[in-house]
């Protein structure tokens, strides 16, 4: 990747995304990377990519496979003029434009997964975690970071049965930094859809990627669980449900299933 990382950082010169990049062999987490580098004052459109994380995180706190050599974890920083209210939002443009880019290696067979996974044969294929440093009137900076499981072959135990990778779906390897260059071609195409025409479109794509939508299902969170048939998806990112009693009730994080 050393070598490749050069050939990367000339395709993205003058991109929204990746005009700055920080490619590190071995990191603790791109998202701890970049939030320094928020901190610090880091210009939006800054990249980060690692080979490989000793500390990659998910959502709810739980870890994210990391190994060297085969898959993508980049972290970006944006400085979006957007109402805090809308940060939601973030997540959700990433995984429309993530799910665009896998379409091309996996036609018709790309998902999205409420709150924010991508997957392809209902298995997870690739995960965002965002970050916003805001208060309630302003957000200074979001880092919006993205895993992509790209030529992993096995995964260890407990995840082998919920996630997969390019590669074991297509039965190819695929060179990470064609696919990197797409990525952020295509965020951009779709951050600035947001920003210029507002969540319409993105939440349209959205819940037409989604199998969710009509769906009965069970959102947990923590110790809570709310079920419902599936109907929308909020301005404000929350997975909307009508409960049998005939109410809608908006789940905003937790995980997710589809009850059969
Ligand atoms: C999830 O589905 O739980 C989100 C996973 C996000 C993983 C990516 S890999 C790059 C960036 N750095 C991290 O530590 N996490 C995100």
């Amino acid at each position: 990747m050393d070598r490749d990382w050069e050939i990367l950082e000339k395709s993205l010169t003058g991109k929204i995304f990746g005009h700055k990049l920080q490619y590190y062999p071995e990191t603790g987490s791109t998202n701890d990377e970049a939030f320094k580098l928020g901190i610090a004052g880091a210009p939006e459109g800054t990249v980060i990519i690692a080979d490989s994380q000793t500390e990659g995180r998910g959502r709810l706190h739980r870890a994210w496979h990391s190994p060297a050599g085969s898959n993508i974890y980049t972290t970006v920083i944006l400085r979006p003029q957007l109402e805090p209210s809308r940060v939601p939002q973030i997540s959700i443009f990433a995984g429309i434009a993530v799910a665009e880019v896998l379409e091309k290696y996996c036609p018709n067979r790309i998902n999205v997964k409420w709150p924010n996974d991508i997957l392809i044969n209902g298995k997870k294929v690739c995960g965002i975690l965002s970050q916003a440093k805001a208060d309630v009137n302003k957000v200074d900076f979001i880092i919006l970071g993205i895993g992509i499981n790209v030529n992993i072959n096995q995964f260890p135990g407990e995840i082998s049965n919920i996630a997969t990778s390019l590669a074991i779906e297509t039965g190819r390897e695929i060179p990470r930094q064609q696919l990197i260059i797409s990525l952020y071609e295509n965020l951009a195409k779709w951050y600035k859809q947001l920003l210029q025409e507002g969540f319409g479109r993105i939440k349209e794509k959205w819940l037409s990627l989604s199998l969710m939508i009509g769906q009965k299902v069970q959102v947990m969170f923590k110790d809570e669980i709310i079920s419902g048939a599936a109907v929308d998806l909020d301005d404000d990112g929350s997975l909307i449900l009508l409960a049998e009693d005939g109410k809608r009730i908006k789940a905003s994080a937790g995980d997710a299933t589809i009850m059969r």
